[in-house]
Order: C-alpha cells, then structure tokens, then sequence
C-alpha cells in the first residue's frame, strides 16, 4: 500500500492571460489531496472517495462505463470524479507497463472541488504517484506533472494548461508560460483563502475574455498588462517584498473585473480582505464563483471573511514549499 498526497494551488497572479501566451504564477498551498493505492489480485478497480465535496462514495468497477456506485449521488458527479482517478490509474499502468493491474483506491481531499483551487490536479498527480509506487515504478515530481498533465488533457478534452499539474506536482511558486513551466524563488507567503461555496464555468469564462479581447483593442491591452504585472511581479517576488506583492493582486483583480471575471461574491470578499487589512486581494483561477486569495499575516483577514455574506468558508494556507510526497508505504 501506498499512500501519496499532493497540494492545491492559487494564482498568485496570471489567470486568464496565460491563455494568451502571458506568464502566470500559480503558487502550491498547504491543503491536500491524498490518495491510498493497493494493487488487487485482479484486474478491478474499487474507489472510495471522501471529503470531495460528494459526502463519501464507493465504487467497484472493471471499466468505467460499469461503475455503479453503492450511494445515491449524482451520476454527473461520480463520472468527473471518477474521471481523473480512472485517468491516473491509466498513467500509472502505462509507466509501470502494467495494463492489467487493479487497486483499491481511496481518494481524501482538504481542497473544495471546482473552485479554482487545483483539487482535480492534486487528485491527478497523488494518484499517478502512488499508484506507480504501488507497482514498483519512482517517477521524479516532473515526469509526475507530465503524466497528470496528459491524464488531464484526456479527461478534458484536450483543454488543459500545464500550470495547476505542474505547480501540485513540484509545488512552491512557479512561473508557466505556455509549455514553459519552471520553480521561482518566494518568500513566505501568507495565504489567506474565502470560498464563496460555488463554482465559475471555466470553459464560458474563457470564452467571454476571449470575445472581448477580439473586440475591443483595450480588451487586448488589458490582457498585456495583466502580463506586464506578471513580469514585475517575478522582481518583487524574489526580492520578498511582500506589501509590494499585495498592490500587485490588487491591480491584477482590477483588471480580471474589467475582463468580466469577476462576481458580486467574489468583489464582497475581495473588500472585506482589503477592509479588514490585508495587504493585497485577487479572485483566484477561472472566476465567476469559488475562491479569492489575500494575503494577510495576522488573524484579521480570515476573522473579516467569516463575517462577510456571501463568504462560506474562509482560511489560511501558507505557501507550499512541498509538492507530490508519499505519506506512508
Ligand atoms: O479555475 P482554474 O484553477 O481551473 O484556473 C483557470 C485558469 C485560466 O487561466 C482561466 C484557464 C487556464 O486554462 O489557464
């Protein structure tokens, strides 16, 4: 038995821009997905998958198109989660030239789904991990990432970035541009985290900046600068000037705004960071709906967030210097 877990992610900055062949800079988060794998003596797999935002789940299975859970939950729901896991086990089979093995397969996640902070990636990368160690195989963290990244091209049709697999993968802070995906020096960075309990449609998102990028010049250029705040962002970065990190989320949220990103929940927890003092607050990921990320070393900012309507969880995550580790084996 092996189990591996992996770290979510926010963006620093980016989003959105990436799109366009801009830098973006995810950063790895200390709240995980961990993922148990014992080979079975056949070729079945069983996934019992906690805390996924599902309430718990069990399904036993030899192919994906017969899985039957033994709950009463949404077929939508066990298919996508479902979908990375039987994805990675694919990866896992195929680095250990294994088509035939089966595993029993439990998946425990600290990371809300869909809300732009990586969870699938973390579910993606801990089970490609641990299932190859299960059969004997190491991969280093980046042929990981390179294997998450396939599995999630697979299950998502081909529309995937490199960013959320990547960053879970080697964890820390990490600067993509298009394939481009390298480490980059950080301070501490003092996470603070307001989930509004729902989520953004990426794909309609996406889509939305794109239209306005095609009509509008100024749509374009606002995209352009969100790319110039990534490249100065970098100096600050490693120069640890954290207040100065802090403007930059805010001017970078600015823009998401102005591209249409944004949501009512998102703005109210946005303000109630900066109100309550944090030193800089941006939505995180696709938008819409989910997450924002401030950062914030005292209490105040999570206390703030709390009390704000619309906000249904807040906390903290520090900067994850760890990516992909096994847990126990
Ligand atoms: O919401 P997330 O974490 O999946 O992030 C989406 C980020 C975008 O830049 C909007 C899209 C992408 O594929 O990079």
């Amino acid at each position: 038995m092996v189990v591996s877990s992996a770290p979510g992610k926010v963006y620093l900055f980016g989003e959105h821009a990436v799109v366009y062949g801009e830098p973006a800079v995810p950063c790895a988060i200390e709240r995980r997905a961990r993922v148990t794998v014992e080979e079975r003596d056949d070729d079945r797999l069983r996934v019992h998958a906690e805390d996924l935002s599902l309430d718990g789940f069990t399904v036993e299975y030899s192919d994906e198109a017969n899985a039957t859970p033994d709950v009463d939950v949404s077929e939508s729901l066990i298919q996508a989660g479902i979908g990375y896991i039987d994805a990675a086990v694919e990866q896992a089979r195929d680095a250990a030239d294994a088509p035939n093995a089966g595993f029993d397969i439990t998946v425990e996640s600290d990371i809300p789904l869909g809300a732009g902070l990586g969870s699938s990636a973390a579910v993606t990368v801990a089970g490609i991990d641990a299932g190859t160690r299960e059969l004997g195989v190491e991969l280093s963290a980046e042929e990981v990432a390179e294997r998450a990244y396939q599995a999630e091209l697979d299950v998502q049709d081909g529309e995937a970035s490199r960013a959320d697999t990547f960053c879970s993968a080697t964890g820390g802070a990490v600067r993509v541009e298009g394939d481009d995906c390298r480490a980059i020096e950080a301070p501490d960075l003092p996470f603070v985290i307001g989930f509004d309990g729902s989520a953004g449609d990426t794909g309609e998102l996406v889509a939305g900046v794109r239209s306005l990028r095609e009509e509008y010049d100024f749509a374009a250029e606002t995209v352009r600068n969100i790319g110039d705040i990534v490249r100065y962002g970098e100096q600050v970065l490693a120069e640890g000037d954290v207040e100065e990190l802090g403007k930059l989320m805010n001017f970078n949220h600015g823009l998401l705004e102005a591209l249409g990103v944004s949501s009512r929940s998102l703005d109210q927890m946005v303000w109630a960071a900066r109100d309550a003092g944090a030193l800089g607050a941006k939505l995180t990921g696709a938008g819409g709906g989910g997450c924002i990320v401030a950062l914030d070393p005292t209490e105040a900012t999570e206390t703030g967030l709390k009390f704000t309507p619309g906000c249904e969880d807040a906390f903290r995550a520090e900067l994850d210097t760890d990516g992909v580790r096994v847990e126990e084996s």
